[in-house]
């Protein structure tokens, strides 16, 4: 166990901000995360920044002193889609290591950017999700790479919802440049394929756009309308380097479905994946053959039973104090952006898209990091 600490600073303090907070500073029940040493947040504005660090004893800082605070060695971005790279740049400038809330960038060219510069810098780059480091993803890790599923054939994802307006409190970037919801939750889904499968080599596509205008539903902007500027049904495929193929769909105009979010399908056997967007979740598993029956597996993997979101953060710092590489890392994330934006880049061009930047599946996360000695 590790008593060294890291200062980290975090900017962007609005919804999410939340539950990064409560996972380090171990509330609602979670051990927390001693390794982050959290020295203060700031926000665009100011006043919301202060509102969270009163919440949770903590203090608000303007931007400029957060980069200039030589005692924050890494800045958790936890801004919206379009600001990632620009407050990812300035804190690379000021020497510090980012990670940023998903999607890394809101197009693959700025992604590449920010990874560049932070090379160039001897930097590093983490990002969201951290959810494929939680227990059932694991287990389920656990399990292909044991090899009982036999060969791996392919797969199903699916996150079909209705959107955001009806319960965030500012939805507008949901369906902004940036947004939609491969942008949105496509990195959930598609890194923990990579965390399973390994590199995806080529993207089809299919999308759709059937509104131009959405009415937000959710308090305090309740009746305003925003403009619609992505696609908001996406489906296509997955072709994977190791030969499985996932069929995919994602949407923000479905009303209710009944699909599971993630399958995996083997030879010899199925996996059923919980849901990407959470750390826990029932894993379960069927042998081919007409008497066979679901059997559920035991999840004994730490840090299944909670919202651990900021995981990836502490395994970035211990990475960091370590000198070994951390999981949920900038290589990861400028992959499946690639990916992402391949989608759109299929469904305008109506072809298939191959996809270049290489990619290793991250190490499965050591059983010594038990919950609470991170
Ligand atoms: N809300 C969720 O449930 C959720 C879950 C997982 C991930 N995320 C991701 O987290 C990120 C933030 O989402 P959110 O829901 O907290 O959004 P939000 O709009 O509630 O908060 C974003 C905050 O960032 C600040 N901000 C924006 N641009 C800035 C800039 N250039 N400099 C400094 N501060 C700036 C805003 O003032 C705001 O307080 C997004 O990338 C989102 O995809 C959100």
């Amino acid at each position: 166990m590790s008593t060294r600490r890291l200062g980290i600073g975090i900017i962007g303090t609005g919804n999410i901000s939340s539950a990064y907070l409560k996972a380090i500073l171990g509330r609602d029940g979670l051990p927390g995360f001693p390794v982050l040493d959290v020295r203060g947040l700031a926000d665009m504005r100011h006043e919301t920044a202060e509102a969270r660090a009163a919440e949770f004893g903590l203090s608000a800082m303007s931007l400029d002193d957060m980069l200039a605070d030589p005692g924050i060695a890494l800045i958790v971005n936890l801004t919206i889609p379009r600001a990632h790279v620009e407050v990812g740049l300035r804190c690379l400038a000021a020497g510090k290591h980012v990670y940023s809330e998903k999607p890394l960038g809101i197009n693959f060219a700025e992604g590449k950017r920010l990874l560049d510069a932070a090379k160039a810098a001897g930097l590093r780059i983490g990002s969201a999700p951290d959810t494929f480091l939680g227990g059932a993803h694991q287990q389920a890790r656990a399990v292909v790479d044991s090899g009982v599923l036999g060969q791996l054939v392919g797969g199903t994802a699916f996150m079909q919802c209705p959107g955001h307006e009806s319960w965030h409190p500012d939805p507008a970037f949901y369906y902004d440049i940036g947004g939609g919801p491969m942008l949105d939750m496509g990195p959930y889904y598609i890194t923990n394929l990579v965390n399973l499968l390994g590199p995806v080599a080529k993207v089809s596509a299919m999308s759709s756009r059937l509104r131009s205008e959405r009415t937000i539903t959710s308090a305090p902007k309740n009746g305003q309308t925003m403009p619609v500027k992505v696609d908001t049904h996406v489906t296509g495929s997955l072709g994977f380097a190791s030969g499985a193929i996932v069929q995919i769909a994602m949407s923000f105009d479905v009303a209710a479905h009944k699909h599971v979010p993630l399958e995996l399908y083997g030879t010899e056997q199925t996996l059923i994946v919980p849901d990407p967007n959470f750390f826990g979740g029932e894993v379960e598993m069927r042998k081919r053959g007409r008497d066979e029956q679901w059997v559920q597996v035991t999840v004994e993997a730490p840090y299944a039973d909670g919202n651990y979101r900021s995981l990836g953060v502490a395994d970035m710092a211990l990475g960091i104090l370590e000198d070994r590489p951390h999981r949920a890392n900038g290589d990861l994330a400028l992959h499946v952006l690639e990916v992402m934006e391949a989608f759109e880049h299929a469904a305008r061009g109506g072809r298939t898209i191959d996809i270049t930047t290489p990619v290793e599946r991250p190490a499965p996360l050591a059983t010594s990091l038990v919950n609470g000695l991170l």
